[in-house]
This record gives structure tokens, sequence and C-alpha cells, in this order.
């Protein structure tokens, strides 16, 4: 079975929307580690929209299973992770203009640019993964880019969930598989996520070789939900 690290950068959103200290992704994480998630994931953006420079300080400090740092391979943030040494650093890439990461990272097209900073953070010590589409030239580049793990990116496969159930996913579900047994047979480690939810992750956790799934918005859309019970219950108990 694979093991689940939450991001929790939508905690921060949240946060972010008011520009007040509440909720507190710091908290979050603490409540997801008890929970039984096995890391935290979190994706500082060049432009800061969400999780802050303080926020991964912090986490580094409290967060007692992995921190998984999803990063752009820029100069910055590599800087940035060589001082704050996260478990693992995930190249991701990132647009300014996106709501979420659309696609995987082009390892294949830009070797140049990949391959020095995998090389920096490896030897820090930090475990380093390539965000890629699940297609054979991202794979074979990641692997000779020097990656430790890939991850594949499935907001393809959940796209076609949505639309279609699990019937409508079983193309993109095969692509994921393929890339999967690739990536084992080429010595990389394999995580994946985008777009999981509890409707569609069932399929996915028995992708051969998976060690880590990385979910961040369903969950903290849930929480939302299965929280505003109690909370508006505290509320009125304080107006009595
Ligand atoms: N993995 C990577 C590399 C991501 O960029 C994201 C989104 O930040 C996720 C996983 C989580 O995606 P979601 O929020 O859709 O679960």
């Amino acid at each position: 079975m694979p093991e689940l690290c939450v991001n929790i950068d939508h905690v921060a959103t949240l946060r972010q929307a008011r520009g007040e200290d509440e909720p507190q992704p710091l908290q979050a994480a603490r409540l997801a580690e008890k929970a039984g998630a096995a890391g935290i994931t979190v994706h500082l953006r060049e432009d800061r929209r969400h999780i802050q420079d303080a926020d991964v300080k912090a986490l580094r400090r409290s967060v007692r299973g992995k921190l998984n740092l999803e990063m752009a391979a820029t100069a910055e943030m590599v800087a940035i992770a060589l001082r704050v040494l996260p478990d693992e650093a995930t190249l991701v890439p990132e647009k300014r203009r996106e709501l979420t990461t659309e696609g995987g990272l082009e390892v294949a097209g830009a070797p140049r640019k990949i391959g020095p900073a995998v090389a920096r953070l490896r030897k820090a010590g930090i475990v380093t993964s390539l965000f890629i589409n699940p297609e054979a030239r991202q794979v074979r580049a990641a692997a000779s880019a020097g990656a430790d793990f890939v991850e594949l990116h499935t907001g393809a496969y959940a796209g076609a969930f949505r639309k279609g159930g699990r019937k409508a996913a079983r193309v993109e579900l095969e692509r994921l598989r393929a890339a999967a047994r690739l990536a084992g047979s080429l010595g990389l480690g394999l995580n994946a996520g985008h777009g999981l939810t509890y409707a569609n992750v069932g399929p996915v956790c028995r992708l051969p070789g998976l060690k880590d799934l990385n979910i961040g918005h369903n969950i903290v859309a849930r929480a939302v939900v299965v929280g505003m019970e109690q909370a508006v219950g505290e509320m009125i108990a304080r107006m009595q």
C-alpha cells in the first residue's frame, strides 16, 4: 500500500484570502500526521500565493515524517531548498497565471535546466523527484537527469474519471501503469499525484512500485465540510 503525503497548500490559500493568521498550515500538518499521513507536502510558489517562506521553515522544525517541498527548478528555489533541507524536493513546472500545476515538467526537452538542479539538491542529501506526465520519454529523461524519484501526474486520469468514471479512465490508468513499470525498470522510485479524490484514488493505489501519493485539494475541501458542524456548534455555544 502506498503512503499518503498531505498537500496543505490550500490551508494557506484560505489564510491568505484574509491576510490573517488562520487557519495555520502548521496546525493542519500536525493533525494530518496525527491521522496517519506519512508526510506533508507544500509548494512554495514563486508568487507566494499560498505557502510562505516562514511556513516552510516552521514545517521543517515541526513535521515528524517526511517534508516534501514542491518547487520550480530556479536558482532562488534551489537556494531555499538547500537552506531548509526538506527530506524530499519535487521539481515542478510553474506558470504564474495557472490555477494549479497544469502539466508535468518538460525534462526531455530541457535536460540542461533540470540536471544541474537535481545534482545540487541530491548533493545536499535531499531525495529529488521530478513531476512528469506519464510518458516514456519523460521517464527516461528523468533517469538521465539523475533523479531519485518521479511523481507521475495523475491529472489526465482524474479528468477522465470525472467525466466518465472508472471505465472512461482506463486508458489513462494504463498510461500511468506503463510509466510506472518503466520507472521501476530504470531504478527510479515512484510517487504520483494531482487531482486525486476519495472516488478515484483506488485504482491509482495499485500502480506497481508506488511509494507515495501527494493529495491536497480534495482532502482540504472535505475537511472544511466535515468540520463545519462542529465549528458552527462551537460558535453558537459562545453566543449563549
Ligand atoms: N503533486 C504535485 C506535484 C502538485 O503540484 C500538486 C498540486 O499542488 C499535487 C500533487 C496535489 O494535487 P491536488 O491538490 O489536486 O491533490
